[in-house]
């Protein structure tokens, strides 16, 4: 048990770069959609890079490289709150209703206090003794008439426990009628993925 962190990551090159090419001189902001040329923003910003991360990271996760959109956020809470909050805007323009975030007591606990922070209700869902979420304890907690954002963790802070998304997505496939947003939490990446249609996960 412990707090999984890689000390043998190699960044010497990264700092050498970062103090070779001035970037470390000035101060730039995020601001702005990475993705939108056409959108007029602050000049010195960090949307080049950006640009950069998502078209690396988003082919690596299944995402069509010509159909993909994302934002690089500054920390492992914010991509949680993005996460959710896409999600549960396009669950909502979707299906009119509010969604319930649904994830284990045993993922990182800024998830729940988002959930409450954008007032959406909570199903935290109890997990065994490896820090996965109990897929029939979800099945007792499923809203079946409320559409659900679904918070999978994948190596959570204290026990590295995995959640197990087939018997968990299986457990939602037994309620066609609630549509489904997954995110995905892992340090420092939160992956959100919203089907088209009203059931299903993905
Ligand atoms: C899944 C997850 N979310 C959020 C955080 C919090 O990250 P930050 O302090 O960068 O907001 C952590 C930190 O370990 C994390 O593992």
């Amino acid at each position: 048990m412990g707090y999984p962190l890689n000390q043998s990551s190699q960044i010497r090159r990264f700092y050498r770069w970062f103090s070779g090419s001035g970037l470390n001189l000035m101060t730039v902001n995020n601001c702005g959609d990475p993705l939108d040329s056409s959108a007029h923003h602050f000049k010195l910003n960090t949307l080049q890079f950006e640009r950069e991360v998502i078209e690396r990271l988003g082919p690596l996760y299944g995402f069509d490289e010509d159909n993909m959109w994302g934002i690089v956020t500054f920390s492992g809470t914010d991509g949680n709150n993005h996460g959710i909050y896409f999600g549960a805007k396009s669950l909502e323009k979707r299906t009119g209703l509010k969604p319930v975030v649904y994830v284990s007591e045993a993922a990182h606990y800024s998830s729940r206090r988002l959930a409450d922070l954008q007032n959406l209700q909570l199903a935290l869902i109890p997990a065994d003794v490896h820090g996965r979420m109990i897929p029939e304890e979800l099945d007792k907690a499923i809203v079946a008439d409320r559409p659900a954002v679904v918070v999978y963790a994948m190596g959570t802070t204290f026990k590295g426990g995995v959640d197990d998304m087939k018997a968990l997505n299986a457990v939602f496939a037994k309620y066609p009628d609630v549509a489904v947003c997954t995110g995905v939490l892992m340090r420092h990446f939160s992956e959100v993925t919203c089907p088209t249609q009203n059931t299903g996960t993905s």
